[in-house]
């Protein structure tokens, strides 16, 4: 292939510039022309792109965001907006593309893949929600920017002996939250995949750590589950502690990438050109036991993910 484009979609995450980065600068010092698609789809649908070369993804490692924007393009799906995507790889002579995104974003790639136009995936979202990939860019950096959230939460929670109920985001994938909770000493956590009982894992255990003098409590809610609100209230009524509840929200998704964002978006972004390269479509680069690999992307949207049970329990266990 001599040359490329490059584009994110969905919810941007902490990482995707490193990743756009890498894709850029492999293409390049390769011999390929990369071009750079705004807007997700959507700018593939609007011929909305431009050439980059390696100064142009110069400081950009350390930026959250995503230098070429993201949308999530309902027109996209439907054929007469994938017709005209096709178009706009035909005009510029872009023989395959690499998107950065999420499920919805694969699925995408798959479908123009389908249609002649070979794409790579690479996974690009907080919420680490990808079936296929034990490991999303951006996971890491939400991660402890919900823990530094919640520490200070605990600062004024510990002051006024309250508890507070916090919504963490995720869509379905209750990962964020559970991993977070831990991390922040939360007294219980509820996740979509494992059904809790709220009388007996929320209210019955903060009964039960009150009477071993505990004053403050921390309560993890994942969106999947969401009613943070209504769930303080409940607290409040039948716990007799002073509740608040906050949804910590879009702030989750901003700031600077960890070192492991970027180094794994650096690997990916890498890894997905070096397939372009060899003439490869169709598949998506992910992370299985801590190794980047590639997949068949149909086979990819296939698989299932399971949570951590183990690390749940050892949460319930420790948490009192
Ligand atoms: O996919 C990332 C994510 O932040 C999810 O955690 C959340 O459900 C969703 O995006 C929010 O989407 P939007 O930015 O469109 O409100």
């Amino acid at each position: 292939m001599k040359t490329i484009a490059v584009l994110t979609s969905g919810g941007d995450a902490p990482g995707m510039n490193a990743a756009i980065r890498a894709v850029v600068r492999t293409g390049c010092e390769n011999g390929m022309s990369v071009y750079g698609i705004n807007r997700g789809y959507q700018g593939l649908i609007d011929d909305d792109l431009i050439e980059l070369n390696i100064r142009s993804v110069s400081d950009i490692i350390h930026r959250g965001g995503t230098m070429l924007h993201s949308a999530r393009c309902l027109a996209f799906k439907e054929e007469e907006g994938m017709q005209k995507a096709i178009e706009t790889c035909k005009k510029h002579g872009i023989e395959g593309i690499v998107v950065i995104g999420g499920d919805g974003s694969f699925r995408g790639a798959r479908d123009l893949s389908l249609r002649g136009i070979p794409c790579i995936g690479v996974p690009g979202t907080i919420d680490n929600d990808i079936v296929s990939s034990d490991y999303t860019i951006g996971y890491d950096t939400c991660l402890n920017t919900i823990m530094d959230m919640v520490d200070r939460l605990r600062d004024t929670v510990e002051s006024h002996s309250r508890c507070m109920v916090v919504e963490v985001m995720g869509n379905r994938c209750g990962d964020l939250t559970l991993n977070s909770g831990i991390a922040v000493g939360a007294t219980a956590i509820v996740i979509p995949e494992i059904q809790s009982d709220i009388e007996k894992h929320v209210i019955e255990r903060i009964r039960r750590t009150q009477k071993t003098d505990k004053k403050h409590f921390i309560i993890m809610v994942a969106e999947g589950i969401g009613g943070v609100a209504a769930l303080a209230k409940k607290i409040q009524e039948e716990c007799g502690v002073e509740t608040r509840s906050i949804v910590l929200g879009h702030v989750q998704r901003g700031g600077s990438p960890t070192a492991r964002d970027r180094v794994i978006a650096s690997e990916m972004g890498y890894h997905a050109v070096q397939l372009l390269m060899k003439g490869i479509g169709n598949r998506v680069v992910v992370m299985r036991k801590d190794e980047i690999v590639d997949y068949d992307i149909i086979e990819a949207l296939t698989m299932t993910k399971e949570i951590d049970t183990t690390l749940y329990n050892i949460a319930h266990e420790i948490s009192i």
